[in-house]
């Protein structure tokens, strides 16, 4: 039909190309997140032997993880084809049908920020996924007809980094749920290995280990310290990059060694020099930060929460005694007056 590719070319973004080169292709070559890669193996060998497509897929978690790296690997594993969206490129109920109709059988659509789709695009999701059919009205006013269109059987991928926020039928049309969690220090280091070989840099055990421990458990913010380290070695050491070259390159780019990055750290200060330590509601933090509000909750609060420098509570964001020692402030009088620590 050769409609509508336009969502699919928006989305293969310089972004998705630079990060290419450093890419898993496979599930031998992907590090870490054990149980995940247990179940896709189950579910992709099982539809191989069935000659099937594989079913519906969700992948929940912060973002740098590996979600699309994951859909790759499936289409790879499949030996089918992945189309690349994402959920505010679809905008409109013909935009979702021009992706659908352009499928092949056994293709994996992805859907990146699946929590994006606005909901009036998201119900004719439901009868692709369950039926593959979609209903669509065309024309207007006295013209106006449904057509019911239906598609090859294909396999949705979807990604999220914000579950909640998936409407509960959405979210029951998915056979897999999968979590993706921030990666061990130990899998950094390996993937920091993996990506040091692939650029052809030479690093010793303790500098890989040294950029592991500052990623936030992130293999995207290990590679790109690892590209950053790179040209450090490189104008300023003899290309090895060793503890204390990886260690000086970081302290350049203000990150310490937990991880925390400039931001995680002025959302702490600010907590602690202008509000006690909280509760402060996220909105009140983001307008202090000058950051938005999804930013924050998506990629600077899980990581501090996860380490324990930041508890939700109803009441709002509160500092942990462990974030008062890092800011080196002495915490006031009843900071944890809510009995949390
Ligand atoms: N398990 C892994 N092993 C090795 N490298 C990985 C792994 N997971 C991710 N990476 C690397 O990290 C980069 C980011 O991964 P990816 O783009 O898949 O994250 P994502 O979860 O889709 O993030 P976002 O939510 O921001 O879209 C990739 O380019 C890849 O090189
Ligand atoms: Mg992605």
């Amino acid at each position: 039909m050769g409609t509508n590719t336009a969502p699919i070319e928006a989305l293969n973004s310089r972004r998705e190309e630079e990060e290419a080169p450093l890419r898993p292709p496979s599930f031998d070559d992907f590090v870490g997140q054990a149980k995940t890669i247990e179940r896709l193996g189950v579910m992709v060998g099982a539809a191989r032997a069935r000659g099937e497509a594989l079913n519906h897929i969700l992948f929940n978690g912060p973002p740098g993880l590996g979600k699309t790296t994951l859909a790759y690997i499936l289409g790879r594993e499949m030996g089918t084809q992945v189309r690349i969206t994402s959920g505010p490129v679809i905008e409109k109920a013909g935009d979702l049908a021009g992706l659908l109709t352009n499928l092949e059988r056994g293709d994996i659509l992805f859907i990146d920020e699946i929590h994006r789709i606005p909901k009036t695009v998201e119900e004719y999701l439901y009868s692709a996924m369950e039926d593959f059919r979609i209903d669509i009205m065309i024309d207007q006013g006295p013209n106006a007809r449904s057509v019911s269109l239906t598609i090859p059987p294909f396999t949705l991928v979807g990604a999220t980094t914000r579950k909640g926020l998936l409407t509960a039928p959405l979210r029951s049309r998915f056979t897999l749920q999968t979590r993706l969690d921030y990666y061990s220090r130990e899998d950094l280091c390996k993937i920091i290995q993996r990506s040091c070989t692939l650029l052809n840099i030479s690093v010793d055990q303790e500098g890989a280990s040294e950029i592991a421990g500052r990623a936030r458990g992130t293999p995207r913010v290990a590679n790109n310290l690892v590209y950053f380290v790179r040209d450090y070695a490189q104008q300023k050491a003899q290309g090895v990059i060793t503890r204390s070259v990886a260690a000086a390159a970081l302290e350049l780019l203000e990150i310490d060694r937990r991880g925390l990055d400039e931001m995680d750290k002025r959302i702490l200060r600010i907590l602690a020099e202008y509000y006690k330590g909280g509760p402060v509601g996220l909105k009140t933090i983001a307008v202090a930060v000058a950051e938005e509000t999804h930013t924050l909750e998506e990629v600077h609060e899980p990581f501090l929460i996860q380490e324990g420098y930041l508890q939700r509570t109803a009441q709002g964001r509160v500092l942990t005694s462990k974030a008062w020692q890092v800011l080196g402030i002495e915490a006031p009088e009843g900071h944890n007056q809510l009995g949390l620590f």
